[in-house]
């Protein structure tokens, strides 16, 4: 088995797991070193946490469930709509590409995956995901942005499948919502079967804090928290998440880098001749071509480092550059532009 998580890479700059690139509020810092001795020694106290996203998404306290991660929030649904119900032919729906985790949880539980493959363009098929609902489906993980694509889900389309399922859980999992389109919260009071999944690991920069908030009605989340740990978060990462609610200025900053770093992208692919699709999230798919591995090994040694897409079928001789701070990105096309230029003189 290989060692626990990704594998360090090492110097240089980190673009392969999606992660604020300029990290995290000066405030979030400033409260971690406030954190007291029986912050450490007490198990940790989730209420005020709780009422502040709560406030801050718009929601009622009681439609909020603190995750370790979203990755936990992901698992734990499945465990508490599935495993619960011990349903020997439980089913789940996941559209490609998708984001492990889901396929993870599926199997972890003991259901099938019943993948929807993608269409040229990952244009979202409604109406595959709509004509793959059986009795047996259980839960449905949507994802939008998507992950890798950087593709949206219309809330239109989004309310069909909801609507199309209603013995079923609908996951919306908005990991990079705040990077562009919009947020299904709105909605949430009139579907009872839709969970929907945040995270503070992207916009806010705290991938290393652990948090995730799964938002749902009682009816949808009620089964989630009860299969959920009672003290899953620790209490720095509490302390992390208040600090980064209350620093109104951080996120529209960091949004702008990143649509400006997107931008740059386009131009650079452009310029390079590479296919790429645009994305409301703070990541580009770029299609390389063959050999994606050597191509990704070319950037690593020139201290930029990108996710090789090219191992999952749904996009092939691709890759996955975060874009964040402008500066960063910019070096990232310089890396870009001279592996290309080297790989063309061969
Ligand atoms: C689509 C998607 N959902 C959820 C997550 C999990 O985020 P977290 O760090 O909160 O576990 C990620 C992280 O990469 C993601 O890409």
């Amino acid at each position: 088995m290989p060692i626990q998580g990704y594998p360090d890479p090492g110097e240089g700059l980190r673009l392969h797991l999606n992660e604020n690139t300029g990290g995290c509020s000066a405030r979030v810092l400033d409260a971690i070193r406030r954190v007291q001795t029986a912050d450490v020694s007490t198990y940790p106290s989730y209420p005020s946490v709780v009422r502040a996203c709560a406030r801050h998404f718009d929601v009622d306290p009681d439609w909020v469930l603190l995750t370790n991660g979203l990755d936990e929030g992901i698992l734990m649904a499945a465990v508490g709509h599935i495993a619960r119900t011990r349903a020997f032919d439980a089913e789940t729906i996941i559209p490609l590409p998708a984001f492990d985790p889901y396929p993870n949880s599926t199997a972890a539980v003991g259901a099938t995956a019943i993948r929807i493959p993608p269409e040229p363009g990952f244009v979202f098929q409604t109406e595959a995901v709509i004509r793959a609902i059986t009795p047996r489906t259980r839960m449905i993980f949507l994802n939008t942005p998507n992950n890798p694509t950087g593709q949206l889900i219309s809330i239109a389309d989004l309310k069909r499948i909801a609507t199309a399922a209603p013995h079923a859980i609908v996951l919306i999992d908005e990991a990079y919502i705040e990077f562009g389109g919009e947020t299904f919260l709105p909605e949430l009071s009139k579907c009872p079967n839709v969970l929907v999944g945040r995270t503070f690991s992207k916009a806010y920069g705290l991938a290393g804090m652990r948090v995730g908030i799964v938002i749902g009605q009682p009816t949808a989340l009620d089964a989630v928290r009860a299969v959920t740990l009672p003290f899953n978060v620790n209490a720095v990462a509490m302390a992390a998440t208040h600090a980064a609610l209350e620093d109104h200025d951080f996120l529209p900053r960091y949004a702008a880098q990143v649509a400006e770093s997107r931008a740059r992208l386009y131009a650079a692919c452009r310029g390079l001749g590479l296919e790429f699709w645009e994305s409301a999230a703070n990541f580009v798919l770029v299609r390389v071509g063959d050999a994606v591995p050597l191509f990704v090994e070319a950037l690593a040694s020139r201290r930029v480092h990108v996710r090789d897409r090219s191992r999952d079928q749904s996009t092939p001789g691709c890759i996955r550059i975060t874009a964040g701070i402008t500066e960063h990105t910019d070096a990232a096309i310089d890396a870009l532009e001279s592996v290309v230029a080297g790989r063309r003189l061969r």
